[in-house]
């Protein structure tokens, strides 16, 4: 849980005078089977999203092109990640708050998720994120 199980993760990377190619198999260079992809583009240069936690899906993040920043939280310690990479995913694991922002115009941020989409599983509201995450 929280940030220990978070981290940026290096994909393979073939490189080519006719164009780069990254690959991503599930349960190895992703920690968990992939059940659902989905990506958000068209987001206007500088604008912010994210603003919520998960309680058990696991997901690998990639800024496919473009650039934004993560700002991971668990409560306890906030972490920034600068994504402008596209073989480099972070790993944001359960019960981790994240915003992410800043988006470059043309970015395309890219989400492999390890389940289905659920609302019931989000948090959106951070005072009740916090107050799950909190030791009582
Ligand atoms: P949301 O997760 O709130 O996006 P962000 O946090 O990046 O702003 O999703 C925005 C909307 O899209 C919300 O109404 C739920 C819907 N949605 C789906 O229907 N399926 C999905 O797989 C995702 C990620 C979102």
């Amino acid at each position: 849980m929280g940030l220990d199980n978070c981290c940026l993760v290096d994909l393979p990377k073939i490189t080519d005078p006719r164009g780069n190619l990254t690959f991503i198999e599930a349960n190895r260079h992703v920690p968990f089977e992939i059940k659902r992809v989905y990506y958000l583009y068209d987001v206007p240069g500088g604008s912010d999203r994210g603003g919520h936690a998960h309680k058990r899906l696991h997901q690998l993040i990639i800024a496919l092109a473009g650039s934004f920043e993560i700002v991971l939280d668990d409560g306890q310690t906030k972490k920034p990640f600068h994504l402008n990479r596209s073989y480099l995913g972070l790993h944001v694991g359960p019960m981790v708050w994240r915003e992410i922002r800043n988006f470059s115009s043309g970015a395309v941020c890219l989400v492999l998720a390890s389940d289905f989409y659920d609302e019931t599983d989000y948090y959106r509201d951070y005072h009740a994120f916090l107050e799950a995450v909190r030791p009582k």
